[in-house]
């Protein structure tokens, strides 16, 4: 008897460590050859950059595929959802027929005004550093049983929280994604299931209290959409070449000083949010390393290599607080189109990268446009 239900017709894109890997980015490279992208998890706290050519863009509620026309973008049942930021980004991202092209989950949870508020007087914002975009507060409504979620304003509760203009434009975005996801994939479609945040930031596996208030590993990616761990194929793990924190919390491959000054000014290190200059500091071999392990990553892509170019030295943290210092590398042109066209020592830093994690390193992104991401692994094929 043939088994039903068992397509692997999803893949997982995740941050490996605090949010603002690039995901985003990857996501829209990749999206043109999915049907779907759905975000799982997190709500308007993200902040997502997208640049293709001269169009550069951001998206904070809506997925990263909204820039291919061919792509369905559905806000999962796992979303918070505020419906004066959708309706804002919808009109602003200026794409044509977008509100034929979005889908938002009748279970996910409605940020409220009384959210927002109670996230920034609540003491959370300076305790946790949170965005104080109502997140916490609508998850733990959600978790009181006591939320209003996307369905209820369907039904009319809550609608004078809105104004008729907003409603307008969200209402008619309200269905059972679960049944369109279950349905696509049945039917033989591709989706790409987009995390937001990173690991480090996931509500059981982060750096508790100092995180977010869902799941941002593999597992939300299932609850938060309401598909089967069986249709889950590959999961792309997504890695800066070095490492930024926005808010409280640890971050044990901290930099400071003028070697942090330098590491911001070059990767341009400020929250896509909430314009906050980020934490910043190399990357934490270990703290890489367990975020593959929990979530089964099978591919790796390691985003801002560019960012490095022309530094001092690069360095790695090691566990046990020993470190890798690697030499530095020459600026490179961010046009370069070949994996093998990049310096031998950048190419050396992402080797070891892929020594570390135990997992391989697919793509290399040098430039924050879409073009700026280099296929690796042929490189690995030809030299096998
Ligand atoms: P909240 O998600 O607004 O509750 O914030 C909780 C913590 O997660 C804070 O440290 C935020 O700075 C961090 N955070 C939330 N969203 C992002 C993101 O998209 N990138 C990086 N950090 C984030």
């Amino acid at each position: 008897m043939k088994l039903r239900y068992q397509n692997q017709c999803a893949d997982v894109v995740l941050g490996m460590a605090f949010g603002d890997e690039g995901k985003g980015k990857v996501v829209d490279y990749l999206a043109k050859n999915y049907d779907y992208v759905v975000r799982f998890n997190g709500g308007n706290n993200a902040g997502h950059s997208l640049k293709v050519g001269d169009f550069k863009t951001s998206v904070h509620a809506l997925p990263s595929g909204v820039l291919h026309p061919h792509v369905f973008n559905v806000i999962g049942n796992g979303c918070v959802v505020n419906p004066n930021q959708l309706a804002e980004e919808i009109q602003k991202i200026g794409v044509q027929n977008l509100q034929r092209r979005v889908f938002v989950s009748h279970a996910a949870h409605v940020i409220t005004p009384q959210h927002i508020e109670e996230d920034c007087k609540g003491g959370s914002k300076e305790r946790i550093g949170t965005t104080g975009r109502g997140i916490g507060p609508t998850y733990a409504a959600k978790m009181n049983r006591t939320g209003l979620r996307m369905d209820d304003l369907l039904k009319g509760a809550g609608r004078d929280l809105f104004s008729s203009d907003v409603l307008d434009i969200v209402l008619p975005l309200i269905t059972d994604t679960t049944e369109v996801l279950k349905r696509a994939c049945d039917s033989g479609a591709k989706i790409l299931l987009e995390g937001a945040q990173g690991c480090g930031l996931d509500i059981d596996h982060g750096t508790y209290p100092y995180v977010t208030s869902s799941n941002c590993s593999v597992a939300g990616a299932l609850s938060g959409t309401g598909l089967s761990h069986k249709n889950i194929r590959h999961v792309i793990g997504v890695t800066k070449a070095y490492s930024t924190r926005v808010g409280e919390g640890p971050f044990p491959s901290e930099v400071f000083g003028e070697e942090a000054e330098r590491l911001r000014a070059a990767g341009n290190e400020y929250g896509t949010t909430t314009g906050r200059p980020r934490r910043v500091g190399w990357l934490d071999a270990k703290q890489l390393r367990e975020a593959c392990e929990m979530n089964g990553v099978d591919q790796l892509v390691v985003t801002k290599l560019d960012v490095l170019s022309g530094l001092p030295h690069v360095e790695m943290k090691m566990g046990d607080e020993s470190r890798r210092v690697y030499p530095c590398w020459r600026p490179f042109p961010q046009t370069t189109e070949s994996y093998s066209d990049i310096p031998a020592e950048a190419r050396d830093f992402i080797d070891g990268i892929e020594e570390v994690a135990s997992v391989p390193v697919t793509h290399v992104s040098i430039s924050p446009d879409r073009s700026g991401t280099l296929f690796r692994s042929m490189v690995l094929e030809e030299a096998a």
